[in-house]
């Protein structure tokens, strides 16, 4: 059995990647707060409302019925991806703390946590993990100091996973991949969040409005192709970086 993890599936991307997975054949375990985006239903797809920012209650799903109604241990391929993430956005002067500790509990705690859930509870079979990136993991953006901070964290975690799988004891010869994947600018619930910020909090707002005034937006069921195919490839580095190309 292929088993997906895919976070954030109520809409965006992930709802895009779960489709694609479970028109393959893969079974699905999906998660967010709202419930799951149309289309996703039926018995590849399993889906938990559930707030990453909440610890407790992370903790509780995954090391509990996440384990025995996925089947992670009898899997003979797990992909995870590593999709919900939370734009925080406001200037460094006005960071609100309680906004940006959930953010970073969204973006790259409870990745980084995911991560090590399939390393303990998958058998060792193929195990490919696609972390959700962004050019902002490397390029700052005036009001985005949470997620461009965030995006950052999470790449090098990534980095740190491969050393850690030719360094670690127990862990050499794990064929597991990870792959930090941006899927350039997508016409989601994101993109509409960040054009409907003001000026002040966001100051290269008007940029992003002309995006998607002229176009430019790609569609999320581009990228959702190519994590699928990161998820069924053999033959990849033990960290990469890649972005979508329309
Ligand atoms: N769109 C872009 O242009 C773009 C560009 C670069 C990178 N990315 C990255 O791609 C990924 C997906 O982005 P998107 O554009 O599809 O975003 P989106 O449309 O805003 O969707 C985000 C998903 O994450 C879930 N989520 C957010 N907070 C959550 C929480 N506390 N608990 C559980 N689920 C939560 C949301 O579900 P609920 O609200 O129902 O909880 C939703 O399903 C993100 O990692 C993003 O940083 C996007």
């Amino acid at each position: 059995m292929n088993l997906a993890i895919v976070t954030g599936t109520s809409r965006g991307i992930g709802a895009a990647v779960a489709r694609e997975l479970t028109a393959r054949g893969w079974s699905v375990m999906g998660c967010a707060r709202g419930p799951a985006a149309d289309g996703l239903a039926g018995a590849r797809y399993h889906h938990r409302e559930l707030d990453l920012s909440d610890a407790a209650a992370v903790e509780e799903w995954f090391e509990g019925e996440f384990l025995a109604v996925s089947r992670l241990a009898e899997a003979g391929r797990v992909g995870l991806v590593n999709n919900a993430a939370v734009l925080a956005c406001s200037l460094v002067r006005d960071v609100d703390l309680a906004t940006a500790a959930r953010a970073l509990s969204v973006n790259v705690a409870v990745p980084v946590w995911l991560t090590g859930l399939v390393l303990r509870h998958a058998p060792p079979c193929p195990v490919r993990v696609v972390d959700l990136s962004s050019g902002a993991a490397t390029s700052p953006v005036a009001g985005w100091a949470t997620y461009c901070a965030s995006k950052a964290a999470l790449h090098m975690a990534g980095e740190v996973l491969a050393a850690e799988l030719e360094q670690a004891p127990g862990l050499a010869g794990r064929d597991l991949r990870v792959v930090s994947y941006a899927p350039n600018v997508v016409d989601t619930a994101m993109q509409d969040e960040l054009r409907a910020l003001g000026a002040g909090s966001f100051p290269r707002r008007e940029e992003f409005v002309a995006m998607k005034r002229e176009g430019l937006l790609v569609q999320a069921a581009g990228p959702a192709r190519e994590i699928a195919d990161l998820l069924e490839r053999e033959g990849l580095p033990p960290h990469s970086t890649l972005r979508f190309e329309p």
